[in-house]
């Protein structure tokens, strides 16, 4: 089949490479010409497991070009996914209006029946405007299909949750479309989900936001953990046991973060009160949220004494593993706090470090976990990088003024690290403090 995907960023380029993997012809399409300038010399924008290798693999067979001429791709294609960002405004709402200028770009280029597939993260009624823009600016004898796709994949694992995806939903209006998106996925084996376009969009805001809300709750749990002795870890493992609760995403930590959750998180509240409801529940998942990040500060304050003039080396700035995305990355908010409070930050990631270079101003980026370590009072744990789980602890005793770590992911045995002569302060266990 012939696609186009309008959006290089993660998830159009990722949606791009795997249905060309998958046998299909796709073009992605971007307004930003040195992006697309970058990906016809195969150079990869971001990292994302498994992306490079599938892009160059799939552009040398002839199945994904690259251009910045939307109307030429939606003259060769049947199906047109919108995958364009969805950035918040102000007061919460995304912004739509790439969206709709992509409609009405759709709209005049349209020769033929057309396809357009909502793959952005939008309100639930985006469907009805993309469709109403469209009705409004086509050439009048030409048919259409407006449906909504939703992605569900995350960051660092995004072609494994493509290719085995817990469930695809498509949200149609028609037989047609419906028809069409079924042959499209036909070699992915997964349940299909139809719904009418409204759910479908709703089905998206309510599972980041349910998401959201379980991290929340299990830091929350961490807090009583904290304050009554016993360890997250064995609650959390407890709870998950129950298959109608789940493991998943019951990891305690100094928050979620990222362009996705924080976000849809906030679009949903804001969908709820303009329908007129006050979606309470989600403020509170929030508050719990920032708290997560001011509470680690406050244990770190606790234990250096002043943190102004104290060195702090810290390991991990993406907002989670596997990937080099910095967007509402928990590290920005605790390390500017830091920097606030007077602390010099010695900072090292293994993937992120030239996306937080743009964003941090007076921290020193490290080589590696042990230069940064080097006469830091304290080593603080941001992100979960399998590399710090495989640390040399002697070394890093060595090199550290004094043996102190604060892990804001858990990802060390505390017996292990007390046993090695290290105060050791992470999330939800006893009081937060052993050592
Ligand atoms: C999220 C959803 O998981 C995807 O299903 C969705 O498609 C995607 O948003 C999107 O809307 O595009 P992603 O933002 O890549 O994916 O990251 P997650 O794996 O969900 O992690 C989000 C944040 O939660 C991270 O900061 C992570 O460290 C944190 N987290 C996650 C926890 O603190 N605890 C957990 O147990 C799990």
């Amino acid at each position: 089949m012939n696609l186009t995907i309008v959006g290089a960023g993660y998830v159009g380029l990722v949606t791009g490479a795997c249905f060309a993997q998958l046998g299909h012809n796709v073009i992605c399409v971007d307004n930003d010409s040195d992006k697309i300038k970058a990906l016809k010399k195969l150079k990869i924008p971001i990292y994302e497991p498994g992306l490079d290798d599938l892009v160059k693999k799939n552009f040398r067979e002839g199945r994904i070009s690259f251009t910045t001429d939307i109307a030429g791709a939606v003259k060769k294609s049947l199906v047109i996914f919108i995958a364009i960002g969805t950035p918040p405004k102000e007061n919460g709402e995304a912004d739509l209006t790439g969206i709709e200028k992509v409609a009405f770009t759709i709209a005049r280029a349209m020769t033929d029946y057309r396809l357009i597939v909502e793959k952005s993260t939008v309100p639930v009624e985006t469907g009805r405007w993309v469709k109403h823009t469209i009705e409004i600016n086509k050439k009048k004898k030409v048919g259409f299909d407006v449906a909504s796709n939703p992605e569900f994949l995350r960051e660092g694992r995004a072609i494994r949750d493509f290719m085995h995806p817990d469930r695809i939903v498509l949200g149609v209006e028609s037989k047609k479309a419906e028809g069409i998106l079924r042959e499209l996925y036909g070699r992915i084996d997964a349940s299909v989900l139809v719904t009418d376009i409204r759910s479908a969009e709703l089905i998206k805001h309510a599972s980041n936001s349910f998401l959201a809300l379980k991290i929340s709750y299990i830091n929350a749990v961490a807090k009583v953990c904290e304050l009554s002795g016993a360890d997250i870890e064995q609650v959390a493992e407890g709870m998950g046991m129950d298959k109608r609760v789940g493991r998943a995403f019951l990891d305690a930590g100094i928050g979620f973060g990222g362009f996705c959750l924080p976000k849809d998180l906030d679009a949903f509240i804001t969908i709820s009160q303009k329908l007129g409801y006050d979606f309470g529940l989600l403020k509170e998942v929030k508050k719990t949220n920032e708290f997560q990040k001011d509470d680690f500060i406050r244990k770190i304050e606790s234990s250096l004494w002043n943190i102004k003039d104290k060195t702090i080396a810290v390991l991990g700035l993406a907002f989670k593993p596997d990937t080099d995305d910095m967007r509402f990355a928990p590290s920005i908010d605790i390390i500017q706090v830091l920097q606030r409070h007077g602390a010099v930050i010695r900072a090292y990631d293994p993937k992120a470090m030239h996306k937080a270079k743009k964003i941090f101003k007076g921290v020193k980026f490290c080589r590696d976990a042990y230069e940064a370590a080097s006469s830091s009072d304290c080593l603080i744990i941001l992100t979960e990088w399998q590399e710090f789980k495989e640390l040399d602890f002697k070394k890093m005793k060595r090199l550290l003024k004094q043996p102190l770590i604060f892990d804001g992911r858990n990802i060390f045995a505390p017996e292990v690290l007390k046993g090695l002569g290290f105060k050791y302060v992470c999330i939800g266990k006893g009081a937060g403090i052993k050592e």
